[in-house]
């Protein structure tokens, strides 16, 4: 289709991933800030934000995945997903905190869905991991998004060695009870903040997934291997040094201050949309920055 946004590779562009802010109520040990670097600048305005998903969605975008930072600390999020055109999928991350209390309002703006960053049910585990006591507070937020019907609702829970790598039974077990609407996806670490100690093995992690699933399949986006296990979907991702994650990917990034963001490792073909930008000419940019992808990693990719 020649209005589709596609690189140099073959991949066409059908996602857009919006990081809303830099600030954060957590502090996790791992956090990749979504690759973006230096000090925060202005934040993209609820405006720009409608006329560059237009943009996409008037080319073969369908999905647009907020993020942040943590996105709920803009007070304006339900602002921002009211002022968007209709898409076939509109989702954010979030690490729950604020969620219960807003939950029902975002899906009455137009959310549909929510990942939330949950790398331990335990208490101290958690703490641990982000630096924050706030855990009965996510769970109630998980509680409020199924309840919203922000579902399916995929827990993050980024895997790290000597911290939560055996908790993955207690989080199958977790998501269980919530019949379906909650899926968990088991997140390989990558190292932005020195923490290679934490590193797991991923491949020990897939045979135990395998050993235990009723079913195992693969989804298109990344090749991501999903597995059922105990009526739990579970999604293994794994980034690292994974050429068919490259392959795959269909999605640009937007960062915090406007800039369209080809790829989450590389920062050096950023390309900026000034506050005030009509749709026209963010088309134009957005067929710039899709002329700039690269995958990050080749090695052995059908391209
Ligand atoms: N490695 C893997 N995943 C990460 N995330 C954040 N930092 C990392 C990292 N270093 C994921 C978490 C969070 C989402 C925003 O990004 O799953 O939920």
């Amino acid at each position: 289709m020649n209005n589709m946004l596609t690189d140099h590779y073959g991949r066409a562009i059908t996602s857009l991933r919006i990081s809303i802010t830099r600030k954060c109520n957590l502090n996790c040990i791992y956090c990749h800030g979504e690759g973006e670097n230096g000090t925060s600048g202005r934040e993209i305005s609820i405006d720009t934000i409608a006329k560059i998903v237009t943009a996409a969605a008037e080319y073969s975008v369908t999905k647009v995945k907020f993020s942040g930072g943590e996105p709920l600390m803009r007070n304006d999020f339900e602002e921002i997903l009211a002022a968007l055109p209709p898409l076939k999928d509109i989702s954010a991350t979030t690490n729950g905190v604020l969620l219960s209390r807003r939950a029902a309002l975002l899906a009455e703006s137009g959310l549909d869905r929510v990942n939330i960053s949950l790398p331990s049910l335990d208490e101290e585990h958690y703490k641990r991991i982000t630096g924050s006591v706030a855990l009965p507070r996510v769970l109630d937020g998980l509680d409020a998004a199924v309840d919203a019907g922000l579902t399916p609702v995929k827990i993050n829970m980024v895997l790290l060695k000597g911290i939560n790598v055996n908790e993955i039974d207690d989080a199958i077990h977790f998501a269980a009870k919530y019949d379906g609407n909650v899926i968990l996806q088991l997140i390989e670490l990558m190292n932005f903040k020195n923490t290679g100690q934490y590193t797991v093995d991923i491949n020990s992690i897939e045979k135990m997934l395998e050993s235990k699933a009723a079913c195992v399949r693969e989804r298109e986006l990344h090749r991501r291997k999903k597995y059922f296990i105990d009526g739990v979907e579970v999604e293994l991702v794994r980034p690292i040094d994974n050429s068919k994650f490259c392959a795959n990917c269909n999605r640009l990034r937007v960062t915090s201050s406007g800039k369209l963001k080809a790829c989450l490792m590389r920062n050096d073909n950023l390309i900026d949309i000034k506050e005030g930008a009509e749709v026209s000419e963010i088309k134009e940019l957005l067929r710039k920055a899709v002329e700039l992808r690269e995958p990050y990693c080749k090695d052995n990719a059908p391209f």
